[in-house]
């Protein structure tokens, strides 16, 4: 794993592989950015030029390489595009961004300055975190591991800022964050058939031991006992029986306490309803949000948030067989409800459902669950952005707030009375699993609802779009599972912790 820490050395002096600048794009051709001062120096006031003539623009994405001058103890510059200008500071997601390029392009690197703009603890973080997730590569199938380059071994963040308190908490906070994000991004990665509902149990309770979190299973057995009717129906065509996985952290002066529920599909075939192909290649990452959920907790825990959680992870995985429940079978729920399943495919609301009824019984203040649970999510917002959407309008503006602040994209969706009949009318159960087609995100949304107790505030975060990312990297995000959501879910716990309505 990458070490980080945050430098206070003078940039010129420093030995190390490579040093990371920052360049912008102004109204004139590119502008250094600051915490590059010195290295300009040793370029002797040419550096902007010669990036320029090597086709550096600093846009976001940009990374151009130059050796690195006489007056530079390091080998290489490399330069890293913020996108457009600014005065008064960049923004800490064009930070992350481009430091996360940098630690990407520079992957086979043993030791590498960031001299980026980093004087306010926030910038401190943001570099610290973008070149953390940027370290992130997936080998663990590949024989020669990641392409033969090991991620870069050492980080440190020139900062004058080094020592003070702030600053030092900020590099904990990136550090916790990103190691957990990376962590879950391994959850996510991994193949449906070394992940599934046992192994990923078992993952919780070594991680629980590790991080001294109260983690319980229930199996398959147990779930039967407990009545969990939604877990057991979408686990039953699969060799490989569902978990439901609580992990708790407590804090003994906690100000809130907070239940994370997440949808945990360790493959989605579609079950009777078989998804066809082209939909199921990358159906493994149907288990990113309890990856989040699991991510988030341990993060509160290793910074030690004053604030309760509890993760729920709702693990099964839905598959085709003689003993697959079939569309027009009834599940009875845990908590009594009967539910037709008309689709096998609409499996997530299922195994979120029990989960929701079950954390709701411990009373907490705030459930959020995170899911990826609808393609018509995706049809809506796109591939980067989540659905936020609540039983309580200011905890949904408040999740969004809080997404933006930490550089995620989500948007505030509603849940529309009238869409609720699609799913009541002419049953045989109290409730079917698909209601109409068109606004099929907010139907789930409004599924999922049904089972949230009286009195207890919700949110649901559908991140069908943006938990996996199939297209070329960009930024501190790889191909393959991003740990979309652990983020917000930190910050909310964060700002609940500080007594903040969050
Ligand atoms: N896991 C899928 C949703 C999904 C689709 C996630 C694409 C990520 C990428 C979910 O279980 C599903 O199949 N949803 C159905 C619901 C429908 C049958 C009501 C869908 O969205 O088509
Ligand atoms: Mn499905
Ligand atoms: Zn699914």
């Amino acid at each position: 794993m990458t070490a980080l820490s945050v430098s206070t050395s003078a940039a010129a002096s420093l030995r190390a592989d490579a040093l990371v600048i920052g360049v912008a794009k102004g109204s004139k051709g590119i502008v250094l950015a600051p915490g590059g001062e010195a290295v300009a120096e040793a370029f002797e006031g040419k550096l902007a030029e010669v990036l320029a003539t090597l086709g550096a623009t600093g846009a976001e994405g940009d990374a151009v390489k130059v050796p690195a001058p006489a007056g530079l103890k390091a080998a290489l510059v490399l330069a890293v595009g913020l996108g457009d200008a600014v005065e008064g500071g960049y923004a800490p997601e064009a930070l992350r961004r481009a430091a996360g390029v940098a630690a990407r392009t520079l992957a086979g690197s043993k030791k590498v300055a960031l001299a980026l703009p980093a004087e306010s603890a926030e910038e401190v973080e943001a570099v610290a975190l973008g070149a953390l997730l940027g370290t992130y590569a997936y080998g663990t199938y590949k024989s020669n591991g990641n392409g033969g380059k090991e991620p870069v071994g050492e980080l440190l963040v020139l900062s004058t800022r080094k020592g003070s308190k702030d600053a030092k908490a900020a590099v904990e906070r990136a550090v916790a964050v990103g190691e957990e994000m990376n962590r879950a991004r391994d959850l996510i990665n991994a193949a449906p058939n070394d992940l599934n509902p046992k192994s990923f149990a078992a993952i919780a309770q070594a991680a629980g031991k590790e991080h001294g979190l109260k983690v319980e299973v229930l199996d398959e057995k147990a779930l039967l006992k407990g009545g969990f009717g939604g877990l057991l129906g979408v686990g039953n065509g699969s060799a490989n029986p569902p978990r439901l996985v609580k992990v708790a952290y407590t804090h003994p002066k906690a100000k809130a306490t907070l239940a994370f529920v997440g949808k945990g599909i360790t493959y989605d075939s579609g079950g009777i309803s078989l998804k066809p192909a082209g939909h199921n290649e990358t159906m493994k990452c149907d288990m990113a949000g309890a990856a989040a959920v699991f991510a988030a907790v341990v993060a509160a825990k290793r910074l030690g948030l004053q604030v309760n959680v509890t993760a729920w992870l709702a693990l099964a995985e839905n598959m085709p067989s003689g003993t697959a429940t079939r569309p027009g079978d009834v599940l009875r729920m845990y908590g009594g409800k009967t539910v037709e399943v008309l689709n096998t495919d609409a499996e997530g609301r299922l195994v979120l459902a029990d989960a929701i009824v079950r954390a709701g019984e411990e009373n907490p203040d705030v459930i959020v669950d995170v899911a990826t649970l609808t393609g018509a999510m995706i049809l809506a917002l796109g591939n980067r952005t989540f659905g936020v959407m609540a039983n309580n309008d200011e905890l949904r503006a408040d999740l969004h707030a809080v997404a933006g602040e930490v550089g995620e994209q989500s948007w505030p969706m509603p849940l529309p009375a009238e869409l609720r009949k699609g799913m009541t009318e002419s049953t045989i159960a109290d409730l079917a699993n698909m209601g109409e087609r068109m606004g099929g995100g907010l139907v789930a949304g409004l599924f999922l609802k049904e089972f949230v107790a009286e009195g207890i505030d919700w949110a649901h975060l559908d991140i069908a779009g943006p938990a996996f990312h199939e297209a070329a990297p960009f930024g501190y995000t790889p191909r393959g599972g991003t740990a979309s959501a652990v983020r917000t879910l930190v910050r909310f716990a964060e700002q609940k912790a500080a007594g903040g309505k969050g």
